[in-house]
């Protein structure tokens, strides 16, 4: 088990990639905190890590809110001692919510609002206060899950 006993919280963890990796790491030893703005999506994989045998945390918050990042960080210490792995994985493709991934050229300014707060903003409030806990504690990795394709790839050559 690579990550045996390892404190690791993802952002974003509800779906997709971020539900993935966390059962990976579940996998690998490491105790999870399962963050997402969806509180259903949240319990749900850590009813399946804890199905799994592993350990899991629920932290219900809005990354691109600093304040809540503050407490699901407090929170997420307070459970699991430390924090080991932080993994900035909450994102959004589609700005609006049962909508294909808008190409850039349909992008409002409150849809380039949102999507650098989730994917900026949110990165930083994360790294910022796992990097206080692992700076103290001398310990730790972060990671971003990135991509440009959407800003990229011309709409013309999108898949409908
Ligand atoms: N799927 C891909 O092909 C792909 C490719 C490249 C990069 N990415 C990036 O990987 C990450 C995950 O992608 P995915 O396809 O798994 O997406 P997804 O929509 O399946 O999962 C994203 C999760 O993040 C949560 N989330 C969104 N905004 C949030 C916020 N403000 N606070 C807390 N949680 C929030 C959502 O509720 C959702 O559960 C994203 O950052 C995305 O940009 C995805």
């Amino acid at each position: 088990m690579k990550l045996k006993d390892k404190a690791v919280l993802i952002t974003g963890a509800g779906s997709g990639l971020g539900r993935e990796m966390a059962l990976v790491f579940t996998r690998e030893g490491a105790k999870i905190g399962v963050n997402d703005l969806r509180p259903e999506a949240a319990q749900n994989v850590v009813t399946e890590i804890e199905r799994a045998g592993g350990r899991a945390l629920r932290l219900v918050a809005d990354v691109t809110d600093s304040a809540a990042v503050k407490k699901i960080f407090a929170d997420f210490v307070a459970a699991f001692g430390t924090i080991d792995v932080l993994v900035n994985n909450a994102g959004i493709g589609r700005v609006r919510p049962g909508s294909e991934a808008t190409p850039t050229v349909d992008k409002t300014d409150e849809d380039w609002r949102k999507m650098i707060a989730t994917h900026l903003d949110a990165t930083f409030y994360c790294t910022r206060e796992a990097l206080k806990v692992m700076i103290a504690k001398q310990s730790g990795r972060s990671s971003a899950t990135v991509s440009w394709s959407t800003v990229s790839r011309p709409a013309s050559s999108r898949p409908r």
